[in-house]
This record gives structure tokens, C-alpha cells and sequence, in this order.
């Protein structure tokens, strides 16, 4: 098989996903979000976003294969987002796969979403070099992760101690009044603001102290740090400079974000940065890491928006990763791994 069609199916949070993707080409993608649901909670609310995939899976899983013409019978294997992310959401996509592979007696993968966000950069980029470093950016992750092999050798370089990059904005978008998800309105208005007028700390410049390595984020105290400057503000009756925060804010998490990228791309010795996760669709990170790519010498694979986000495509695409290296499915009764590491 050499180039093998897989079905991706995602459920993790608030998108019900499907694609298939044949090599490293996506033939048909289709999303439905809830996420409209749930802005006026300021935040994703698990019981509403599981009945709404409980909604659309049958839909959006048929509409994936008749936008191609296609039926099941003539994919090669079924790849789901098996974890991390929400408990309900995450049943609920994986018992469909398993009812869907079942019927049609096709092997199913049960795959992490989160390689699944630099696996999606293939469909545009190509096979990933031999020796790649790679950064995950979004609402639950962020992470550095050496890639000798997607498929079977993934290794965390340095991660977030406390909130992800994606948390710490969309929990200032919502101090400043915007509807969930906060990180888009923030990027926007970031885009009219003083990068410099506020002094917002960069969390962890150097890593822990004893670390063995300085490759490690925080961005609770940059939070905080955001947080106490505006109620300050807000207690002494003055406006809030909004533009102002949120460019200062986002000039300090991209900044930090792709420093310590290239810090780890010099010491792992590869010349090749791929990005992924929702927050890569930041244009202040963008901005950072193609200026700082392009000074150091090192090739940004940043994927197009609707690539970044969550979809069904980054988990047909490691998939067929799965596939190609000869990988056994998973077992009939895997489970889900709302923790998954
Ligand atoms: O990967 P993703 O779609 O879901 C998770 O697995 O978390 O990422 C969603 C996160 C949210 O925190 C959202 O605010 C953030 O990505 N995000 C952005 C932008 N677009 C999405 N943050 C900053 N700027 C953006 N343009
Ligand atoms: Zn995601």
C-alpha cells in the first residue's frame, strides 16, 4: 500500500472533524464547531460541546466522503483523536470510529491530537526531515518536542508549567470583555497597539533554576503580571489602552515562544521548525518566528490557518503515518486518554 487513504475523525474539544487524507494529499476536510455555544460561558462547556458531536458525527463523517464521491469501503484505515482533551467529546468520536471501523472492517488507530497538530504541516510542507524540531502552541498545550520519527520517536524537550500560551490569552481576552475563544480578538487588536507600552514579563527566560535544560515556559505570572496592571487601572477609574495590552501581551508570549524555538532547533542541531496548534494562527508568532527563522537560518513551517486549528485532516495525516511505518491499530477495546502525555 503505498499510498494509503485514511478517514480522520476528530472530537477532542469543540469541533466535530472528518477528512481524508491519501499520501500527503487532503482530498475532502469538513468541520462543525460549537463553539458558538459556548462564548457566552467564557469557555468550552463539556456537556454541551459532547451532545453537539453526538449531533454531528454521522453528518459530518458522510459529508467528508461525498464530497469525493466516496464510501467506506474504500478507505484503507480509520484514524480518531483518542486524547488528550475532553472525556465526553472523546468517547463520543472514538465509539463512532469504532462502530464505523467495525462495520466496514477496517483497521482503526486510536492517535495523540497533539502530534496530530505538526503531523497536518506534511500537507503542505511534505515528509518531515530526518531530524526536526517542533512547536505546539494551543488552548492546552504548549510544548517543544524533538521529532526523529512522528510515527514512533517523539521527544518533549520543554513544556509549559502552568497555564498553555493559548489559556493565558483567551483568560485576559476575557478580563478585557471579549467572547470565548479571547486569543483571535486579542491577536486583532494587538495588531493596532504599542507592543511596548506595557512592561509584561516574559515567563521563564532562562527555564528552572537547576534545569537541564532552559526549554521550559510559564505563562501564569505573564497573566497575572496583565491582570493586576488592568485592575489597577480599572480601580483608579482610568481607561483601559486596549490595543496597548494586547500587543504588549502577545509581543511577550511570541517573543518568548520563538526564542526559545530557535534556542532549541541550535541545540538539537536541525535547521527545520514546524508549528502547530491553534495559537499558531497568532500573526504576532507568525511575525516572530519567520523574523527570527530567517536571522538564524531556520526553515518555519507554519501551516495555513484553517490547518492550524483543530481538524480532521491533522488526524487522517498521522494516520497515514501510522500506516506507512507498518504500525499495528489499535486493540478493538483501546480507550480513550483524556491526559494523554
Ligand atoms: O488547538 P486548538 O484549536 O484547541 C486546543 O487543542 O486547545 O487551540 C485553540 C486555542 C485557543 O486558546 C484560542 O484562543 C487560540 O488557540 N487561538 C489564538 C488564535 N487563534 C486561536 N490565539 C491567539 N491568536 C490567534 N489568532
Ligand atoms: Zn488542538
Amino acid at each position: 500500500m503505498s499510498e494509503p487513504l485514511v478517514l480522520g475523525i476528530e472530537s477532542t474539544c469543540d469541533e466535530t472533524a472528518a477528512a481524508l487524507v491519501q499520501g500527503n494529499r487532503l482530498l475532502s476536510n469538513v468541520v462543525a464547531s460549537s463553539m458558538n455555544e459556548h462564548a457566552r460561558y467564557g469557555g468550552v462547556i463539556p456537556e454541551i460541546a459532547s451532545r453537539a458531536h453526538a449531533e454531528s458525527f454521522v453528518p459530518v463523517v458522510s459529508k467528508a466522503l461525498k464530497d469525493v464521491d466516496m464510501d467506506l469501503s474504500q478507505v484503507d484505515a480509520i484514524a480518531v483523536s483518542a486524547g488528550p482533551g475532553l472525556a465526553g467529546c472523546l468517547a463520543v468520536g472514538v465509539s463512532g470510529a469504532k462502530a464505523l471501523a467495525w462495520a466496514a472492517k477496517k483497521p482503526l488507530y486510536g492517535i495523540n491530537h497533539v502530534i496530530g497538530h505538526i503531523a497536518v504541516t506534511q500537507l503542505q510542507f511534505g515528509p518531515f526531515p530526518q531530524n526536526a524540531l517542533a512547536l505546539i502552541v494551543s488552548g492546552g498545550h504548549t510544548s517543544l518536542l524533538h521529532v526523529d520519527d512522528l510515527a514512533r520517536s517523539v521527544q518533549v524537550v520543554g513544556t509549559t508549567l502552568d497555564d498553555a500560551a493559548g489559556e493565558c490569552f483567551d483568560k485576559i481576552a476575557r478580563l478585557l470583555g471579549f467572547p470565548y475563544p479571547g486569543g483571535p480578538h486579542i491577536d486583532r487588536h494587538a495588531r493596532l497597539g504599542d507592543p511596548h507600552a506595557i512592561a509584561v514579563p516574559q515567563g521563564l527566560t532562562k527555564g528552572r533554576a537547576g534545569a537541564e535544560h532552559p526549554y521550559d515556559f510559564s505563562f501564569s505570572g505573564v497573566k497575572t503580571a496583565v491582570a493586576r496592571w488592568v485592575e489597577r487601572r480599572q480601580q483608579a477609574g482610568l481607561d483601559i489602552p486596549v490595543d496597548d495590552v494586547c500587543a504588549s501581551l502577545a509581543d511577550s508570549v511570541a517573543t518568548v515562544l520563538s526564542r526559545k524555538a530557535m534556542a532549541a532547533c541550535h541545540r538539537f542541531d536541525t535547521d527545520t521548525l514546524i508549528v502547530g496548534g491553534g495559537f499558531s494562527a497568532n500573526s504576532q508568532l507568525r511575525g516572530k518566528l519567520e523574523e527570527l527563522g530567517d536571522q538564524e537560518g531556520v526553515k518555519v513551517r507554519i501551516p495555513k490557518i484553517n490547518l492550524c486549528t483543530d481538524n480532521g485532516a491533522m488526524v487522517a495525516m498521522l494516520g497515514v503515518n501510522l500506516v506507512q511505518a507498518g504500525l499495528p491499530p489499535s486493540a478493538p477495546d483501546f480507550s480513550i486518554d483524556s491526559a494523554m502525555p
